[in-house]
């Protein structure tokens, strides 16, 4: 009999500081009018003092673990997905293991945005192969922190989230086909200069704003509008399916345009592609586990629908990952 990965807890955390598109207009050149018609962002959260990437993921960690009626100590593995962890080193994973009180190995995933989705086949790996049988993986970013809030062309997208579910090794198939993929000449369409070991944090490159997210916005929309479908496609063929057997679309975060455009060139109708992009913002590796979470808690997902969950990112890189799903309905003392 074969090994499958299932999802069998869910669980998220927004912090509770609400950055709306009226106090943008404040803080720079722009209107709510431009960035909601450009984006469909009307707010997202910011982390507080004292939180930090391991804090929103510990909460979002904590969520799933209850959902799945899971004790911290059978985890056999913490992968997070994360390209702002706390600290250069060590991981976010391992501030999350402290903080969540589990035993096992827990390691980091950068792959920007499409952290989550490399996560995820980084626990479901483990899971097939027999080196565990419960995985906690979570997506999470605190990329306000890096945010130049003078950069009108940035400032108005991201916000700060965290998602996990928790993967259990499972007779019938729960997660199925993966693709990933990379393509490291977009490097510098998006980029967080300084920082790390090409060019430390020094005052001149604080002076020049080199710690924060610098970004071609137009190219990174053009690539996203190719790059959801082609993967999403892929991965449905990974799973022997067509975009007929698809209930429901996760797509990264990043603009209500990208969402829209890109639904529309797989054919899903608008109530199959789930957005939160509205009230959170861009949350990079929290985004796919965010609005997985929504749906989960609205109800809407039974037992046997299929999902896909596509993101894309800085790297450039790209994944999708389609889903069976396996649950009934959410653990309330969880929520
Ligand atoms: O996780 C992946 C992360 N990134 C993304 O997914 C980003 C993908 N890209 C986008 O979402 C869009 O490119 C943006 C929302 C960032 C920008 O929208 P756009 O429709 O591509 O605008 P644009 O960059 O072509 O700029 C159009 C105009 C420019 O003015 P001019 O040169 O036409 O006079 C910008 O300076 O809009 C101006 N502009 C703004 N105006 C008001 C740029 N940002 C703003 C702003 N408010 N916040």
């Amino acid at each position: 009999m074969s090994r499958h990965a299932a999802i069998t807890g869910i669980g998220s955390y927004l912090p509770e500081t609400v950055l709306t598109n009226a106090e943008l207009e404040r803080m720079v050149d722009t209107s709510d009018e431009w960035i909601t018609t450009r984006t469909g962002i009307k707010e997202r959260r910011l982390a507080g003092d004292g939180e930090a990437t391991s804090h929103l993921g510990a909460r979002a960690g904590v969520r799933a673990l209850k959902d799945a009626g899971l004790a911290a100590d059978t985890i056999d593995l913490l992968v997070v997905g994360t390209s702002s962890a706390d600290h250069v080193f060590p991981s976010a994973a391992c501030l999350i293991q402290d903080q969540l009180g589990l035993t096992c190995s827990a390691h980091d995933v950068n792959a920007a945005c499409t952290s989550f989705i490399y996560a995820l086949q980084t626990g479901v790996t483990a899971i097939e192969s027999g080196r565990a049988q419960r995985v906690l993986v979570i997506g999470a970013d605190t990329l306000s922190r890096f945010t130049d809030f003078t950069d009108r062309g940035t400032c108005i997208l991201f916000g700060d989230g965290a998602g996990a579910v928790v993967l259990e090794a499972s007779d019938e198939p729960g997660v199925m086909g993966i693709v990933m993929g990379s393509d490291g000449s977009g490097k510098d369409m998006l980029t967080i200069p300084a920082g790390g070991s090409a060019m430390p944090v020094t005052p001149e490159a604080l002076a020049a704003h080199e710690q924060f997210i610098k970004m071609v916005g137009t190219d990174v929309f053009k690539f996203a509008l190719k790059i959801i479908p082609a993967v999403t496609t892929q991965a449905l063929e990974a799973s022997d399916m067509t975009i007929d057997d698809l209930d429901w679309l996760i797509p990264h975060q990043a603009n209500q345009r990208i969402i829209t455009a890109a639904a529309d060139r797989l054919g899903m109708s608008e109530d199959q592609v789930i957005s939160n992009v509205e009230y959170t913002g861009n949350t990079s590796s929290g985004s796919i586990p965010l609005a997985l979470d929504d749906l989960y808690t609205s109800g809407r997902i039974t037992r046997g629908d299929t999902l896909a969950f596509v993101g894309f990112g800085a790297g450039l890189t790209w994944g999708a990952a389609i889903v069976r799903w396996t649950k009934t309905t959410p653990n309330k003392e969880a929520l």
